[in-house]
């Protein structure tokens, strides 16, 4: 069972650190390195996949997979993927054709340190190999749940989800007519299409019903806006020191952002009562859910 990874399950610090080292484990195990000289892809994936992130998709699978009893093994093999996943989108994010960064988790960029083609390949690398994770016998004995998996991942990755949104997020560079609800579904697609993914995970694997499902949705909705707006807020206001990525980058590109759109102080009233509501949708699991809770609230709090 999945809580017996969390030591201490009242307390967020200790459980995301815990699940964290555990996807880390699975990660450095999937990612072994082959003796041709292909291994230079694999090595980039590995220096971007084991920097220090939060591993908070990781974690709301790990977490939403606890309230339906799914086994450890289940649950870490998805955590992988959407790790995976997410570690893809940040090094192609970070390139000169798209944000230009030079920093990401602490460390020099990826394309930085190999070059733009190897990071290019490493984040292709990363995003194929989780749908290979997910399709593995591991990863659910029942192959409808993992053809589910797959099928839903695709579509949050992908156009209908966080490349759509990237799409988007490169268009508002240049377009200053975007309103509220425009980035409101920019940031959806983005940012909370994985985020969806990952808490609605648990519910795929433990075959939840579809209501329970929703619920599962509706808070993931309300807690990845939140997420973005504090990444958001983090880009206008933190350090790099603080963050380990390149800070100043919205403004500089001149990108309609929440921030740009609302300020500082109506931005970070937004994200508060996006935390209240999305702890609403959480009522109906009781105590159980108490991990879930904490993190909507890590979500606005974090420094980097
Ligand atoms: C950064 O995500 C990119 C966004 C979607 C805003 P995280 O803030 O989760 O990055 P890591 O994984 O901790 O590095
Ligand atoms: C990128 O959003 C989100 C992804 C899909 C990778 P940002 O460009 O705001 O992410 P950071 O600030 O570079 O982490
Ligand atoms: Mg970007
Ligand atoms: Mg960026
Ligand atoms: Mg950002």
């Amino acid at each position: 069972m999945i809580s017996s990874i969390w030591s201490k399950p009242d307390h967020l610090p200790t459980a995301l650190a815990e699940s964290a080292s555990a996807v880390d484990q699975l990660i450095d195990k999937l990612l072994a390195m082959p003796d041709g000289p292909e291994a230079r892809v694999y090595e980039a994936m590995r220096y971007s996949a084991q920097a220090p992130g939060k591993r908070l998709r990781p974690f709301l699978v790990l977490a939403s997979a606890s309230l339906f009893g799914v086994s450890l093994t289940s649950a870490l093999q998805v955590a992988a993927a959407i790790e995976m996943v997410h570690t893809y989108s940040l090094i192609h994010d970070d390139l000169p054709a798209m944000d230009d960064s030079d920093l990401r988790r602490g460390r020099p960029t990826c394309h930085k340190v190999y070059d733009d083609a190897t990071a290019i390949l490493a984040g292709d690398g990363l995003l194929t190999m989780a749908f290979e994770v997910l399709a593995d016998a591991d990863t659910h004995g029942d192959p409808a749940v993992r053809c589910e998996l797959v099928s839903y991942m695709a579509k949050c990755a992908g156009p209908a989800g966080m490349v759509g949104g990237q799409m988007i997020d490169l268009q508002a560079e240049h377009d200053s007519s975007l309103d509220i609800g425009a980035i409101t579904r920019l940031q959806r697609l983005k940012t909370g299409a994985l985020i969806a993914f990952s808490c609605e995970a648990g519910a795929i694997l433990g075959k939840a019903s579809a209501e329970t499902r929703k619920l599962l949705h509706a808070y993931a909705h309300d807690i990845g806006l939140a997420f973005q707006i504090a990444d958001d807020l983090l880009d206008a206001e933190g350090t790099e020191a603080e963050t380990g990525k390149s800070v100043a980058r919205d403004a500089e590109a001149g990108k309609a952002t929440f921030v740009s759109i609302l300020g500082l102080d109506g931005a970070k009233t937004q994200a508060r009562a996006l935390v209240d509501q999305a702890l609403g949708h959480l009522d109906s699991f009781g105590p159980p859910a108490e991990l879930l809770r904490q993190v909507a609230h890590f979500v606005i709090q974090r420094r980097s």
